[in-house]
């Protein structure tokens, strides 16, 4: 409990080819706000759509809240190139004594498709097998989110069924596509 409370607590911060994974703080308030007003964003996610800066800032104090409880949580997205933090990733939650945990993730519109999110995706498993020393790492998406479940292969995480009305969403109950990767299983 307390390996991970303090892994939790002070979030490291990694490293990919294009992109630096940091702790959320206050100023990314802007740049979130930025892409987390875009319905399209939040559609497919369990947070609502942001409708001023404000719900940018709660969001924020509510991830810095959970660091400082110890508390799983994400990592800010940032661009090496720009330093613009353009998406969150991390886990949701984490079983301590089945030694898993899940994964989920979101990224601004304007970068889709250029592979940004399979690559955080995959320091993330590099960091939760080899840091956190998980056995198994989960992630679910909506079936109507297709490019999540794509992400995930990409990162070699196995697809192991559709978990009917899992979840409600927006007001409406939605299946969902579970992934997962083990320890032991090859990564890509
Ligand atoms: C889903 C999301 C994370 C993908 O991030 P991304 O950086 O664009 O992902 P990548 O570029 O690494 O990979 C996307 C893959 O999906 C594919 N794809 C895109 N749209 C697709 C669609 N409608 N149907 C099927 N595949 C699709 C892309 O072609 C790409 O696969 P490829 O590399 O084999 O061509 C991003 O769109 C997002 O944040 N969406 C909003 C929030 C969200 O849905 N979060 C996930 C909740 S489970």
């Amino acid at each position: 409990m307390q390996f991970f409370k303090s892994y939790f607590s002070h979030l490291p911060t990694l490293e990919t080819e294009r992109l630096i994974l940091r702790p959320l703080r206050m100023r990314d308030a802007e740049d979130l706000f930025a892409y987390a007003k875009d319905p399209e964003v939040s559609k497919h996610v369990l947070w609502e759509t942001h409708r001023s800066i404000w719900d940018s800032r709660m969001f924020l104090r509510a991830a810095i809240r959970q660091y400082r409880q110890g508390q799983p949580g994400s990592f800010a997205i940032t661009l090496k190139q720009s330093g613009r933090m353009i998406g969150t990733i991390g886990f949701m939650w984490i079983n301590i004594e089945y030694k898993s945990g899940e994964v989920g993730y979101s990224l601004s519109r304007d970068y889709w498709n250029r592979g940004i999110m399979t690559e955080a995706l995959r320091e993330v498993l590099r960091f939760g097998f080899e840091e956190l020393e998980l056995n198994r790492i989960e992630a679910q998406h909506e079936t109507s989110n297709p490019a999540s479940g794509k992400v995930m292969e990409h990162a070699g995480m196995r697809f192991e069924g559709v978990l009917r009305q899992r979840i409600k969403n927006k007001g409406c109950y939605v299946d969902v596509a579970l992934y997962a990767i083990l320890r032991g299983d090859p990564r890509e």
